[in-house]
């Protein structure tokens, strides 16, 4: 674990790694910001009439998108259930997240904060968390299940790459339901093409306050402005999807 805690632009915290030499949120679009906009709220708009949503949240970090969603459920639709998975390298990091300053409104979650950081885990009636201390690619080359949601919220393409490539991306694409969409910050053509090698509607996720991101959708989407990935490809002739086999495995 090699993290400092940074305030971010719209006053919530979160860390700078100095292993990977980035921050785990966009410090401009700010942490809470950037986590509503571009994972939790297209993930519970296009999941809407769902009385239970099964996430998988890729990287458990500082557990932002875990947290929002339970804060986003209890505002906004208390009667849906919510099954998230998330795997997460870094032990001593989750351990540790007992002591971290976030946003206020996450106050109400300090109990489940605490037993994800000593056991693992939580579960109630309504939720059951579970984080695994674990290399995510291994976690989705084993996880089973159909899912609705994946939160792609790894380090960026150039400093973890292997949590970018066809292949990882196929094992996610094996897990996501017949209206199974994956949210990312990345905007990158070789993510999207990676996206799409595997089947998946790629679609721009754009607004006010927060630096556009991508939705990738086993099914077609109306609300969002679809990427023409036909005529990228035309456009950039040389563009590749990271391959496991060009990484260092
Ligand atoms: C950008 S941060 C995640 C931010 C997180 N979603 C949040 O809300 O704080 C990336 C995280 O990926 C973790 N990580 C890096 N490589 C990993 C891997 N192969 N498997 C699981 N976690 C990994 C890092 O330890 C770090 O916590």
């Amino acid at each position: 674990m090699a993290q400092a805690w940074v305030q971010s632009e719209d006053g919530s915290y979160t860390a700078y790694s100095s292993e990977y030499d980035e921050h785990y949120h966009s410090t401009k679009d700010g942490a809470l910001n950037e986590s509503l906009k571009k994972h939790i709220e297209p993930a519970f708009a296009l999941h809407r009439e769902k009385d239970h949503l099964r996430l998988i949240d890729i990287c458990f970090g500082l557990g932002f998108n875990t947290l929002l969603s339970l804060y986003y459920r209890d505002t906004y639709c208390p009667e849906t259930t919510l099954e998230i998975y998330s795997p997460e390298l870094d032990g001593e990091l989750v351990a540790s997240l007992v002591d971290f300053p976030y946003p206020d409104i996450f106050e109400p979650y300090r109990n489940i904060i605490t037993d994800i950081a000593t056991l693992g885990g939580y579960e109630d009636e309504r939720t059951v968390i579970t984080v695994d201390i674990m290399d995510a690619r291994v976690a989705m080359s084993e996880l089973e299940g159909e899912w609705d949601v994946c939160y792609q919220d790894a380090f960026s393409p150039s400093v973890n790459p292997l949590l970018w490539t066809q292949e990882y991306f196929a094992d996610v694409a094996r897990l996501m339901g017949e209206d199974g969409i994956l949210t990312t910050y990345s905007t990158a053509l070789a993510t999207r093409l990676a996206l799409y090698e595997n089947g998946f509607h790629v679609y721009l996720n754009a607004g006010d306050g927060y630096r556009n991101a991508t939705i990738a959708s086993r099914r077609e989407l109306v609300k969002y402005e679809r990427v023409d990935m036909e005529h990228k490809i035309a456009c950039n002739p040389s563009i590749q999807s990271l391959r496991d086999e060009n990484l260092v495995l």
